[in-house]
């Protein structure tokens, strides 16, 4: 009773549990926090790493099936409990699975946030650089990986993003940042097209297109589904508890279903958006290069300023570009890391301002690893990769599986699809019902036991990456 006493009063940081006006405001919250650089850095280079039109397709597939029914199963269960993930599950029962599921959830925001502190660093490092006028500069093929086997640079830029970060929860300005960054949302849509527009017409480019869009089955790999499984939950704040939390402070009558639809509409228009900015880019700059597609977590910090150095008013559009990515990223970074103090706040009983310099403390100390682990710890490679990339790895095909697979059985063992339909049911006619039970019931649980083996078995080298 005690955990879920205190979840009560958890996140919003005050003892009646605040909702959300209306469904648009729903929705824009959400989508808010499903766009970010998982959109923008993230999916561009899994896309081009992992087989281009054929990881495309795939993601497609999860995110209609998989994603739907886990965005609906957490939302449902956090307006049924009214607590953040480990209150609701406690909610529920008492015994250790209980505990683990919670637990696994709320600790995933935890271990993301501060490698995501690290790219929001880059992308601060850029917006500096794009001021200063150096646009040939970054457009510069050694350019990023010197900048970030310079430890020294790589670490001050992580820390100048994430004191903002753990200023803003500190000041209390969180809603201040957010309003700032939901209208210069829609300029990095018009930019980004246009960018797009630019990049798709360059010569060369119409190769990287069809890469993009053309699923070629010579591509696939195990690896494809599990980059575009874990790119999934990333992308849409899923497998990390988020949605318990936003589904508690949602009302009654809001359609699930509906706005379900809508933010996985504009999260993965907003990711193909990026796609054609990116990979198009590096067939017409770098004619397609095998190399420079695998380029991994640096891709868009390559490829991106070369788009930039060959256009006219090309320093404006990169300090625009990167000015937007930098508030998308800001205001990411601060719901995770807001998401690790309300877990804190309600289950350690300190104040607000302890947990969040405890936050701050995590955001250092492994941020800092993953920053340095280009420079000068770069000895560091568990399971032979970078620390970042290793964070990564853990996170999204590792834990987020293991968090998912518990939101299953809660569903379908303890909670019950009744309950959930109902609650479903108090806003409006549950239309896909059926399709939602064979999910949660079969597909999802048997498929994130594959993959869980695939990501374990790529671990231990018997599958390549
Ligand atoms: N979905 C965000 C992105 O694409 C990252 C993210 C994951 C996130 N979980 C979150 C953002 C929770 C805010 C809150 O970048």
């Amino acid at each position: 009773m005690k955990a879920g006493g205190q979840a009560r009063n958890s996140t919003a940081g005050n003892e009646t549990r605040s909702s959300f006006s209306s469904r648009l405001g729903y929705v824009l919250a959400v989508a808010g926090s499903a766009v970010g650089l998982g959109n923008i850095w993230r999916f561009p280079y899994l896309a081009a790493k992992y087989g281009g039109g054929i990881f495309l397709l795939v993601y497609l597939i999860l995110m209609l099936t998989f994603g739907y029914a886990l965005i609906m199963s957490e939302t449902a269960l956090g307006r049924m409990t009214r607590r953040s993930p480990v209150g609701a599950f406690q909610a529920f029962g008492k015994s250790w699975h209980f505990r683990l599921g919670g637990w696994v959830n709320a600790i995933i925001p935890m271990l993301i946030v501060p490698y995501y502190c690290v790219i929001g660093g880059w992308v601060t490092k850029y917006l500096f650089e794009y001021l200063r006028g150096s646009t040939i500069m970054l457009a510069d093929d050694n350019y990023f990986h010197g900048f970030i086997a310079e430890s020294f640079g790589a670490e001050f830029w992580f820390l100048l993003f994430s004191v903002a970060v753990v200023l803003v929860l500190l000041a209390g300005v969180k809603h201040g940042v957010e309003r700032v960054s939901k209208v210069m949302m829609p300029l990095l849509v018009i930019l980004a097209i246009f960018v797009a527009g630019y990049a798709m017409t360059r010569p060369g480019a119409l190769e990287g297109v069809k890469y993009f869009l053309i699923p070629n089955f010579a591509n696939f790999s195990w690896m494809t589904v599990v980059a575009a499984m874990g790119q999934m939950f990333f992308s849409l704040s899923i497998a990390m508890g988020i949605l318990y939390t936003y589904g508690s402070y949602m009302k009654k009558d809001v359609d699930i279903e509906k706005s379900t639809f809508q933010v996985e509409a504009f999260d993965t228009g907003i990711a193909m958006l990026a796609g054609l900015m990116v990979i198009p880019a590096v067939f017409a700059f770098s004619g397609g290069d095998p190399d420079a597609l695998k380029a991994g977590p640096s891709l868009m910090f390559i490829t991106i300023p070369k788009v930039f150095a060959s256009m006219g008013f090309g320093t404006g559009a990169g300090l625009m570009f990167f000015l937007l990515v930098f508030m998308a990223a800001l205001t990411s970074a601060i719901s995770l890391a807001e998401s690790g103090v309300s877990t804190f706040e309600d289950q350690l009983g300190w104040s607000r301002k302890a947990c969040t310099l405890l936050m701050g403390a995590i955001i250092i100390i492994l941020g800092s690893a993953s920053a340095l682990g280009f420079g000068v710890l770069d000895f560091v490679a568990p399971l032979g990769m970078s620390l970042l990339d290793f964070f990564d790895f853990l996170t999204n095909s590792l834990m987020m599986p293991v968090a998912a697979l518990s939101t299953c059985l809660l569903v379908t063992r303890v909670v019950g699809l009744k309950k959930i339909t109902e609650e479903v049911e108090l806003s409006s006619r549950f239309k896909q019902k059926q399709i939602y039970a064979f999910m949660i019931k079969y597909l999802a649980p048997i498929f994130i036991i594959i993959i869980l083996l695939s990501s374990m078995a790529s671990v231990l080298g018997w599958i390549s990456m």
